[in-house]
């Protein structure tokens, strides 16, 4: 696999959600129906899910100038185009993004990132929706890239546990990210640089094994805020080559 099909497919991170899960037709099958009409209060679900994916994005490429401009679009949002649902869990929302937005460094972006996709899940939770949010195949890749891919599926995993949310989804992501150490040996940089990256992905995949632990919501996006920031401690050495793209 090329890294521009790679790319290709880590750019449908960002709208997975809108992709209907593929039907399989067995021989004889009537064709499928056309998908009805999404509702305008999920389209404008789906725009919001895919805009928290681009702030989630700029936070584990540890772009923190990229957080801000994405974050005040949710801060900012009319809440009168919300579902109707609990004020209380937009106003957390809306604070959440908020904080990303002034945040002073990439672990407090990421903290309050967590926060917010944890207020989306609350009110699903308050209001009884469980939205479903597609996933995507791994590609076969290995390497420092297919290590990669693997926690971003995981990061991914664990992002639909909070917003759904899902006790399996997260638990199953937490796994996934602390199964999969990276020998330091295999990253692209001097051995100087390696030895002190090598302690990040580490501090990383023994977090994951608490985070799979934990139930606590606001636990879980204490872990995750950690997560995130973890990733960019690397990514930003490189903020251009290393890490999802813009
Ligand atoms: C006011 C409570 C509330 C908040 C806050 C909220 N949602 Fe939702 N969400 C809903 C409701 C209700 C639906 C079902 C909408 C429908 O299908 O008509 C929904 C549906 C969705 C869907 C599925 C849309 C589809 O394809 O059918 C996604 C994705 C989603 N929300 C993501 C998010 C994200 C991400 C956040 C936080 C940034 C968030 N939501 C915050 C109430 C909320
Ligand atoms: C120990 C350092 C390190 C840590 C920690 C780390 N990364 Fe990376 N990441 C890299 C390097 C190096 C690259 C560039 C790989 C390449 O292109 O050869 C990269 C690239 C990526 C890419 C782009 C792959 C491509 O080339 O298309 C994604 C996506 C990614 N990382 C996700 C994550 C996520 C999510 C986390 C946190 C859970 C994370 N990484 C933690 C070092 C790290």
């Amino acid at each position: 696999m090329t890294s521009r099909t790679i790319r290709a497919w880590l750019l449908a991170a960002a709208t997975a959600v809108t992709a209907v899960q593929g039907q399989v037709l067995s021989p004889g099958a009537p064709p499928p129906q056309p998908a009805p009409p999404l509702s305008a209060q999920a389209e404008y679900m789906r725009a919001h899910f895919n805009q928290a994916m681009v702030v989630h994005a700029a936070i584990i490429r540890g772009d923190l100038g990229a957080v801000a401009p994405a974050a005040r679009m949710l801060a900012e949002q009319d809440p009168g185009l919300m579902p109707a649902g609990s004020a209380a869990h937009v106003n957390a929302m809306k604070e959440a993004a908020r904080q990303a937005v002034e945040a002073p460094d990439i672990l407090a972006a990421g903290q309050a990132t967590a926060r917010m996709l944890t207020a989306c899940g609350n009110c699903h939770r308050a209001v009884g929706t469980m939205p479903a949010l597609a996933s995507r195949a791994r590609p076969p890749v290995g390497g420092v890239v297919g290590h990669m891919v693997d926690h971003q599926v995981a990061v991914d995993l664990m992002l639909r546990g909070l917003v759904v949310p899902s006790d399996s989804l997260w638990r199953q992501g937490a796994r996934a990210m602390a199964a999969a150490p990276l020998h330091a040996r295999e990253l692209p940089v001097d051995s100087s640089v390696r030895r002190e990256l090598a302690p990040t992905e580490e501090r990383i995949h023994r977090m994951a094994t608490e985070a799979a632990q934990a139930t606590d919501p606001f636990a879980r996006a204490g872990f995750y805020g950690q997560m995130l920031a973890g990733c960019a401690d690397c990514h930003k050495r490189h903020p251009k080559i290393w890490g999802p793209k813009p």
